[in-house]
């Protein structure tokens, strides 16, 4: 269906990275508040960016609680702007397949072209904002530390990689719990570099496992690359050791500033000499260095410490998969539970 009237209201920019701005915007009809992610379609790198965050989004057969949900992805050209969907056969769609297959653009670049993800509003910031304007709550640290293990089991589950995983990537919504107060819900969000790992090899009814898809594009944020993402050689592994990195800062609240924008953000590293190394950096040159888990005393139990130890190892084959990393996560949140009280 093509229109050339608006269904959604901006209301203001929440945010920009370097591929697109996102806003937060209200559906005219109904009023309800979502979030609307403008890529502009005028290269070939923004091009296939916005691809595959909609294949991977679109991909998504069923809803997660803390996976960023695609409500849809418009496409617009000049005044008029048509639903994307998975396979169409519009020639709008098949021209940017074919501009990110040839890497170069394929149609005239006078005419601007949009594509807008419209996907749930997170009110509460990302992982950085939230957790670094409130005081250490282990209780918060266990919720969190659930809910990324829940959704990274989902989406390995469904094939996707995401490959670039970090705190500024996971989102916070305040919805209120019944008795009223707000409770954190984490989703996962920014697929721009995700890779969905198809079915392949000897049997193609077979689903792929995605820790046996072996991918080479060196791509995601320094401080949460895995070593072998830094030699261009990695599975979904990769994705557990940026986990590794998050829930490790998480937990001990360690930061860093970054260089560009100043900002203060969760990662774990080690210090060498007056420099900081992002972990997979330094374990790529040391695969046998000892990390300092923990870096403070009692700050974790020593199934957390273990656990992270494992997520966090050289050899990607000796990190546990997602599906382990979920059930381990429980239980050691079921023991901190019974601790607690
Ligand atoms: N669904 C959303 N709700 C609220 N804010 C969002 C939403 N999606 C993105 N943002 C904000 O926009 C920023 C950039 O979005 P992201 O999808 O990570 O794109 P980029 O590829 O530019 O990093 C996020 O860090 C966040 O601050
Ligand atoms: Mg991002």
């Amino acid at each position: 269906m093509v229109s050339s009237q608006p269904k959604y209201e901006l209301i203001q920019e929440v945010g920009r990275g370097s591929y697109g701005v996102v806003y937060e915007a209200v559906v005219k009809r109904t009023r309800a508040r979502v979030a609307v992610k403008k890529i502009r379609c005028h290269s070939p790198e923004n091009v296939e960016l916005a691809l595959r965050e909609f294949w991977a989004l679109s991909s998504i057969q069923s809803q997660h609680p803390n996976v960023i949900h695609l409500e849809e992805c418009i496409l617009q050209r000049d005044q008029l702007a048509q639903r994307m969907s998975h396979g169409s056969s519009s020639p709008l769609y098949l021209e940017l397949v074919e501009t990110s297959l040839k890497g170069e653009i394929t149609f005239d670049p006078c005419c601007a072209s949009y594509l807008w993800f419209v996907m749930d509003f997170c009110d509460g910031g990302d992982m950085n904002a939230y957790l670094l304007s409130r005081k250490p709550s282990r209780k918060t640290n266990t919720s969190f530390m659930l809910q990324l293990g829940s959704a990274l089991a989902f989406l390995h589950r469904n094939q996707i990689i995401h490959r670039d995983l970090k705190p500024d990537n996971i989102l916070i919504s305040q919805a209120c719990t019944p008795a009223g107060s707000p409770e954190p819900t984490l989703k996962v969000a920014d697929f721009g570099l995700s890779k969905v790992c198809s079915a392949s090899g000897l049997n193609p009814e077979e689903p792929a496992s995605v820790n046996k898809c072996f991918l080479s594009t060196a791509c995601g944020t320094d401080f949460y690359m895995a070593p072998e993402v830094w030699e261009g050689h990695y599975t979904a592994k990769a994705d557990i050791f940026a986990l590794g990195v998050i829930i490790w800062a998480m937990v001990e609240r360690i930061t860093f500033v970054d260089v560009e924008t100043q900002k203060e953000l969760l990662g774990s590293y080690v210090q060498q000499g007056s420099e900081i190394v992002p972990l997979g950096e330094a374990l790529l040159e040391n695969p046998k260095m000892e990390l300092p888990i923990p870096a403070r005393k009692k700050s974790m139990n020593s199934r957390m410490k273990q656990l992270l130890r494992e997520m966090l190892s050289a050899n990607p084959q000796e990190r546990p998969d997602a599906v382990e990393l979920e059930l381990r996560l429980i239980r050691i949140a079921c023991r901190e539970l019974d601790w607690d009280m």
